[in-house]
């Protein structure tokens, strides 16, 4: 058996062969970009402007908030830095000790891993005192609230919870503000569409939304009871999983991952150490987190499998 970390909706293999076609952006319409903006509208019950990527809705956010202060929380994907940094900041990182906010700063708050980490209250309260709360849903949000800041983005890159070939969204009233055509970046990039096969992609997956979350929650739940034993191992759950929360990623932590995922290697078991280049220096914990096979064709019988070397380590 030889169980992999992530098997995306869309293969690897299927972008190659259409590669000359899939990364030709348009500006004018195509039919699937009102189909998806619909499609978007009746999910999360909000505007929405779809762009090519999730770095680019987050970039495309700032330069229309021009905020003081960027904050992104130190356990995230490197693509937040990456578009703060596109826009001439340099962001703060903040965790649960050192959040000093003000009126105007832009607040990133990301639902890692499809954990939910702040209160719609806090979110709310925040937003009240002139913060920008931006939530960040690739990974994830509550079934129960769905999108519960006034600005928000997702990717639907291909790895994503809901995939496409590669896209991003920009979801809240500042979609309107989004003129495909302008040159936001310098000279030779505009803001685009992403073409109608990336967009038809992305309408497929975004009809089987329900299908894909009822999926991994039950994986997930599954995990978690397998695994609650586990603490007299020294292998810890991250987290576990509300049921208002879709899991993205399932990670345990442990002292010593590396050889814990080398040990599964060997066991043809994929995993992966999702640690993100500026978070290295940041805090030594976020070496110990091990992401476990966690996607969509995961069966039970490779899950039990895991299960079982996990407790034989
Ligand atoms: C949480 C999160 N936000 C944003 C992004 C950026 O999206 P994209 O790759 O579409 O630019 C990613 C992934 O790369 C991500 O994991």
């Amino acid at each position: 058996m030889n169980i992999k970390h992530n098997i995306p909706l869309i293969t690897e293999n299927c972008i190659n062969k259409n590669k000359n076609l899939l990364y030709k952006n348009e500006i004018t319409n195509g039919i699937y970009y009102n189909l998806v903006n619909k499609k978007l509208k009746e999910i999360f019950n909000i505007e929405n402007s779809v762009v090519s990527s999730g770095t680019e809705a987050l970039f495309l956010i700032i330069k229309i908030l021009r905020p003081k202060r960027i904050w992104i929380p130190e356990y995230s994907c490197i693509s937040l830095t990456r578009a703060a940094n596109l826009a001439n900041y340099k962001p703060i990182y903040y965790n649960n000790t050192n959040l000093n906010i003000n009126k105007n700063d832009l607040l990133i708050i990301v639902n890692t891993f499809g954990k939910i980490f702040f209160e719609t209250n806090e979110i709310k309260n925040l937003e009240k005192s002139g913060v920008f709360v931006v939530e960040d849903i690739t990974h994830g949000y509550s079934i129960t609230e769905k999108i519960r800041s006034k600005i928000a983005f997702s990717s639907y890159g291909y790895t994503k919870l809901i995939s496409s070939f590669g896209s991003g969204v920009i979801f809240g009233k500042i979609a309107k503000y989004i003129n495909y055509g302008d040159k936001p970046l310098n000279k030779s990039i505009y803001i685009t569409k992403p073409n109608n096969l990336t967009l038809q992609s992305l309408y497929f997956n975004l009809n089987r939304i329900n299908e894909i979350i009822k999926k991994r929650k039950y994986l997930a739940k599954y995990y978690d009871n397998e695994l609650k034993n586990i603490n007299r191992q020294d292998i810890n759950l991250l987290f576990k999983f509300e049921s208002y929360e879709i899991p993205y990623r399932y990670c345990v932590y442990l002292d010593n991952s590396k050889k814990f995922s080398e040990y599964l290697k060997k066991n043809k078991i994929e995993s992966e150490r999702p640690i993100w280049i500026h978070n290295k220096k940041i805090n030594p914990f976020f070496s110990k987190i091990l992401s476990l096979p966690f996607h969509e064709s995961l069966n039970i019988n490779q899950i039990n499998f895991v299960v079982s070397k996990i407790y034989d380590y």
